[in-house]
């Protein structure tokens, strides 16, 4: 959702807050702002927009130097994304200055009772309360000059999620923040520290890191770092080493973020798989958490997602219920907890999260836990919320990923998916160790054969230039094609704004048949021949159906399908691969098309209109 950024050193505060803000602008891009600590006073800037109007502005103005600031990138809740409503939000005095990423749910009752006391709102945000509130705390009797203590005493009047740094003029060496629900971290470095939404906005200056846990307070000074709870008893953080350095937050030579996350796909999905199978072909994934006991007492598994991660969820269902027999349902997060769903404690919840800090999910891991389910997270970020709050987690090792379309991670979490399916399937005793060892030996042969997509895409660059200008496209496929087609729908309607639809082909002749009309494209996934020939003959067949009403057909199938090529206006070929693992595959050309059509159509590859990457809000 909103990226922050606080900085205390000896550094020009400005630019690495907005340095952190670059990396951050992911998280939203309506609108961006800093503040200073300059002369017993804070210097201010903030423009609507994307961080580059933020930049012009400060290079037409620019605001005096300083080794004290604060930042942040808005996806706005409260209010338009105006210059008004762009944070840092101030008190009446100037003195106050706050970010704020989530959401503060009791805003109204408390900017009453500050208007009833006579404060003047700015503007129409839930953050401004802070703001009011610090100030009113700050220089009050038990609090002093203390920030940190200030801060304390308003959070335990505010609910909702919310991670907040605030600095205060009259304190110009300390930036302070607060966390409930939504991600906060700290950056340790040499006569400088950092506070920030993720590592990426200050890990060109330092790999090492705090975990801030929830309800917690921290205050950042050039040599110090205190965090309490918002009682104010002293907490101490877990400290990590990040694994990646800054290079791999950078573009490295591609246009756009996106292009650039999909030519990592090989490497993401080799790291994913490294050192997690023997060379015997066994599964190893003690690293999980959960003893094979508490596994092998599994008698459901529940996977909850959003987006991109949720169509990860519904391949995942195929192959744990044909590895494993274990019965599986798919769910959307953000409809999980509302319904009452039958969870105890032989149930397993797998929470997908690229960021692992997705609102809707982590309420729903919440949920489950709360209902005795053990809880295994599948996640990108080492730390987040989500694999913290679960019982176990195996991480995907995708790298960090930039661009707000998820592609990479999306990859490395069906191989993941396919990692616990299978382990489970040989701890539980469902799938023969030789069934196994092949299934590992195709997976095993992914990296390459997702190269090799890659390499002979270009056709498919070529086809969205042809499509460019239709209404509307259409995908379909059968089994784990299903899915596909959803992310490939996704990401056609997120990058390129056009109108895209997913359907399982069997459902077209159900109603959405309807809709093919001369020249309508209708892109179909189609399973191996060589898999189950029931599956793949009655894609066929569904293409046979809708060409005859006039679809133009984009195919993507299995080099040497011979019994598509009749009916496939456009073919776009895969490497021989197991149906069950074809999505790691098949997804690849979609997101290619994706983008380039949203290049073509002089669209943001990298940050689409409205959308956030990580989404901590409900
Ligand atoms: C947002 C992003 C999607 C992403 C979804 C889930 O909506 O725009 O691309 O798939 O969140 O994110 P997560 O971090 O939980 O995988």
């Amino acid at each position: 959702m909103c990226g922050i950024v606080g900085y205390v050193g000896n550094k020009q505060a400005l630019d690495v807050v907005l340095e952190g803000l670059r990396r951050l602008e992911y998280r939203g891009y309506d609108s961006a702002g800093v503040a200073l600590a300059v002369d017993g006073t804070l210097a201010t800037a903030k423009r609507s927009g994307k961080l580059a109007n933020l930049e012009k502005t400060l290079a037409e103005t620019p605001l005096p130097a300083s080794t004290t600031g604060l930042g942040h990138t808005r996806w706005a809740t409260h209010g338009p994304p105006t210059d008004r409503n762009a944070h840092p939000h101030l008190d009446t005095a100037g003195r106050v200055g706050v970010v704020h990423n989530g959401i503060i749910e009791n805003f109204a009752q408390l900017r009453s009772e500050l208007e009833d006391s006579g404060v003047a709102f700015e503007s129409d945000t839930d953050t401004e309360v802070v703001s009011h509130l610090l100030a009113a705390e700050f220089g009050s009797p038990g609090v002093g000059h203390d920030l940190a203590e200030a801060m304390r005493r308003v959070c335990r009047r505010l609910e909702g999620a919310f991670t907040l740094v605030a600095m205060h003029s009259d304190v110009p060496d300390a930036v302070v923040a607060a966390r409930r629900n939504s991600p906060l971290v700290v950056g340790l470095g040499d006569g400088e520290n950092f506070l920030a939404s993720d590592v990426s906005a200050f890990i060109g200056h330092t790999r090492e890191a705090l975990e801030v846990g929830d309800g917690q307070v921290v205050e950042i000074t050039r040599d110090g770092v205190t965090v309490t709870d918002f009682a104010g008893r002293e907490c101490q953080p877990g400290r990590y080493h990040v694994d990646w350095d800054a290079s791999a937050a950078e573009k490295g030579g591609f246009d756009h973020f996106m292009l650039k996350e999909i030519a990592e796909q090989p490497k993401a999905v080799a790291d994913t798989l490294l050192g997690r199978i023997d060379e015997a072909g066994r599964l190893h994934l003690d690293e999980m958490r959960l003893s094979d006991d508490e596994l092998r007492d599994v008698d459901k598994i529940i996977v909850i997602a959003c987006g991109t991660a949720f169509h990860a969820g519904l391949v995942a269902k195929y192959a744990i219920e044909h590895w494993t027999r274990v019965p599986c349902e798919v769910e959307l997060a953000s409809e999980f907890r509302y319904r009452d769903p039958i969870v105890d404690r032989q149930t397993l919840v797998l929470a997908i999260s690229q960021s692992g800090e997705t609102m809707d999910t982590l309420m729903a891991v919440r949920h489950a836990r709360e209902q005795g389910a053990r809880v295994l997270a599948i996640s990108n970020t080492n730390g987040a919320t989500i694999p913290r709050e679960s019982d176990a987690v195996l991480y995907t090792r995708a790298g960090p990923e930039v661009a707000v379309a998820s592609t990479k991670a999306h990859l490395t979490q069906l191989v993941a998916c396919y990692l616990v399916a299978l382990y489970l399937g040989q701890l539980r005793g469902t799938k023969w160790g030789d069934e196994i060892r092949w299934v590992v030996r195709e997976l095993a042969e992914l990296p390459a054969k997702v190269e090799h997509v890659l390499q002979t895409v270009q056709p498919v660059r070529d086809l969205a230039a042809s499509l460019r200008d239709k209404g509307s496209v259409l995908f379909i496929g059968r089994h784990v094609g299903y899915p596909v087609a959803l992310e490939g729908a996704l990401k056609l309607k997120e990058l390129a704004y056009m109108h895209a639809e997913g359907f399982a082909a069997g459902e077209l002749k159900h109603g959405p048949i309807a809709l093919i009309e001369p020249g309508v494209p209708v892109v179909v996934i189609v399973p191996s021949p060589r898999g189950r020939d029931v599956l793949h003959d009655k894609v066929v067949s569904n293409i046979q159906e809708i060409r005859a009403r006039g679809a133009l057909t984009v195919v993507i199938a299995e080099e040497g399908d011979d019994a598509v090529k009749p009916y496939a206006d456009h073919l776009v070929t895969l490497p021989e691969c197991p149906t069950l693992l074809q999505p790691v595959l098949a997804t690849v050309p979609l997101q290619v098309f994706a983008a380039e059509m949203a290049r073509l159509r002089g669209f943001d590859v990298d940050q689409p209109r409205n959308l956030a990457k990580s989404v901590t809000v409900e």
